[in-house]
């Protein structure tokens, strides 16, 4: 497995792989992987000549610098959980390499769906990732990319960008990957004490909750109901709602296929998560 920290490193080996016509993948990761980034890059692995795995914190992304500073960052543990991936190559660049000042980037409208749940609660968020995402877009110039759904909105933006920029790469969105409690996984979760992940489960037993209820009751009720329980859990939420999977605006009425996107802070550890839900009209 090949490591590469410079722009002209990864420039080198993507037109060495283009000149032989190898299909690329690429999953782009903030490192601290788990069980959730492992499938998204076995996937790629298996639908890809090669894969690209990019491990960076992008500082443009975090509206909170106490956030940025808290995020797990263990480069050598990342390495070792991929070692035994065959076609991969790392990017690991630092933030000089990742932003060079004389790099151009002109950015996307954002529209309604940028400022709606996350991008309503962490003011220049997606702007972050769609800096980030542009540059690692043009610089690997990958076939297929794979994001996990457990960021909807993010995967659905990516959407947006790929379209916008022209880049005609294949987005493929994974399924959430969660522990055997139901908590979606995520690299934030190495931050919570042990109290806290017993009640960070709340998360997942809310939107169990909303899926096994959808069209019975009103939804306002529904979702009230499912802000209890994570309340009683002592968590602090930032959003639950439920909203259309394209436009995601609110949905005031059932409809046949909503998803529920809930945000909550345990403690001081933010955590997202989401359901689709399909109803029976
Ligand atoms: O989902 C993430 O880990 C990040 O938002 C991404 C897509 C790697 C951009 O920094």
């Amino acid at each position: 497995m090949q490591t590469f920290v410079t722009r002209e490193e990864i420039f080198i080996w993507r037109e060495q792989q283009q000149a032989e016509q190898k299909q690329i993948g690429f999953v782009p990761t903030m490192g601290a992987l788990h069980q959730g980034h492992l499938s998204l890059v076995e996937q790629a692995c298996q639908e890809n000549d090669v894969v690209v795995v990019s491990i960076f914190v992008n500082p443009k992304q975090f509206n909170q610098s106490a956030d940025l500073q808290a995020y797990p960052r263990m480069l050598s543990a990342d390495l070792a959980l991929l070692e035994h991936l065959p076609n991969l190559v790392i990017f690991a660049p630092n933030e000089s390499e990742m932003y060079p000042a004389d790099l151009p980037f002109e950015p996307m409208p954002l529209g309604k769906i940028g400022q709606l749940l996350e991008g309503a609660h962490r003011p220049g968020h997606f702007e972050g990732v769609v800096h980030v995402v542009h540059h690692l877009f043009a610089l690997v110039q990958p076939h297929t990319a794979y994001f996990g759904q457990k960021d909807f909105q993010q995967l659905a933006i990516i959407r947006l960008l790929n379209q916008y920029y022209g880049f005609g790469i294949d987005i493929i969105g994974c399924e959430t990957i969660r522990e055997s409690d139901g908590l979606a996984m995520s690299s934030r979760n190495l931050r919570l004490t042990h109290e806290q992940r017993q009640s960070a489960v709340s998360i997942s037993k809310a939107l169990a909750l909303v899926k096994n209820n959808i069209g019975q009751d009103p939804i306002e009720n529904v979702k009230q109901a499912a802000r209890n329980i994570i309340e009683q859990a002592g968590l602090e939420i930032d959003y639950l709602e439920i909203v259309d999977p394209i436009t995601l605006e609110n949905c005031t009425e059932w409809q046949q296929i909503q998803v529920c996107c809930v945000a909550a802070f345990c403690g001081e550890v933010r955590l997202i998560d989401n359901v689709l839900c399909e109803s029976v009209l």
